[in-house]
């Protein structure tokens, strides 16, 4: 059953075309991750779901309420925690929630309780009374968290829930959201930059590129669709044509001493492509990850270190296409 259907979402503002035309349907008790550069339209596109950026055209459903024409039903269906914290300093841990559970209304009678259950989730019970400005980041970022939760959203959107946690911090977040995707069926529209924990994480992800949806898939699937195994060889003057003439290679991407070769059954061809290449110093192969998936893509890293690496990667894939190969 579908949660959420985004029909040609577009965001524009002055001259910037944020967001231009999104469709999207995402199903109950799913966690979806919104992957994509800096300045791709990933906050655009929470925010008018949320309801607070006003879309300039297209349409959005929310547990069936439109985001457009039912805001006030929209927002007690949805949590959200913002890439920016949004956190009040001058209060304490248990006294920001208590405001949150009377701005959303939750009965008198369970606020204690949903509150105490969220501040254990988030492992803060013996900080809650201490003022949020002596907190540490990650817990700044933990008590955002249980106040996104806390009024039991049917939809919680994360924007870059684990932005500079450390990465244990960052593993125990996912585990606290995984904990509350299973036992309220919440579904979970989240950003990251955090390739290895989008992959791990999410069931689904979108790949967002100057405002538009170029990839949508499960994590398995897109990595697959790479074609095989990545062989990197160090060597002085690999012979990049050759190599990529060879049936079973679908990209080979230069960077430095380094040459990337992405080919199916590796083990399989590994000695007829050593054989082409004069002087190896070094070979390693490894599987290829989202990352790989998010460069060939979007031509550059997801950190947007546009460089030489991506832009590389993608022409040498596009030359690779022109000769039919
Ligand atoms: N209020 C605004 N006024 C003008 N331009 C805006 C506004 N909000 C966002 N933009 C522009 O819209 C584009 C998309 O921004 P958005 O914040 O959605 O990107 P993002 O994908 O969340 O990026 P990041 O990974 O850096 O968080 C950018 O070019 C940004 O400058
Ligand atoms: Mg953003």
């Amino acid at each position: 059953m579908s949660i959420i259907e985004i029909r040609s979402l577009a965001k524009t503002f002055g001259k910037i075309q944020a967001v231009r035309g999104i469709d999207l349907t995402i199903s109950r008790g799913e966690i979806f991750g919104l992957l994509g550069p800096n300045g791709a339209g990933k906050t655009t596109t929470i925010g008018m779901l949320c309801t607070i950026i006003r879309p300039t055209s297209g349409s959005g459903l929310i547990a069936g309420f439109d985001i457009a024409k039912h805001p006030t039903q929209v927002r007690q269906k949805v949590g959200i925690v913002f890439q920016d914290p949004t956190l009040d300093t001058i209060l304490t841990g248990r006294e920001n929630l208590q405001l949150h559970a009377r701005l959303y209304g939750i009965p008198r009678r369970e606020r204690k309780a949903w509150i105490e259950e969220m501040l254990a989730l988030v492992d803060l019970r013996d900080r809650a009374d201490d003022l949020t400005k002596t907190y540490s980041g990650g817990m700044r970022r933990r008590l955002e968290l249980a106040r996104g939760l806390l009024h039991r959203p049917a939809v919680l959107f994360l924007d870059e829930p684990t932005l500079g946690l450390d990465p244990q911090t960052r593993a125990r977040t996912w585990e606290y959201i995984r904990k509350m995707v299973q036992k309220e069926e919440t579904t979970v529209v989240l950003t990251t930059h955090y390739m290895e924990e989008a992959q791990a994480m999410c069931d689904r992800i979108g790949i967002i590129d100057a405002g538009k949806i170029i990839a949508l898939d499960t994590p398995d699937n897109m990595v697959d669709a790479l074609g095989g195994d990545i062989v990197a060889v160090r060597a002085p003057a690999p012979p990049v044509e050759a190599l990529g003439a060879l049936p079973y290679v679908s990209a080979v991407q230069c960077a430095g001493e380094t040459v990337e070769i992405t080919m199916k059954s590796a083990p399989l061809h590994l000695a007829e492509v050593l054989s082409l290449i004069p002087d190896v110093a070094s070979v390693e192969m490894r599987k290829p990850t989202l990352n790989d998936v998010f460069i060939k893509l979007t031509g550059r890293d997801i950190r947007n270190e546009t460089a030489e690496n991506g832009g590389g990667w993608v022409e040498t894939i596009a030359r690779h296409r022109q000769k039919g190969t």
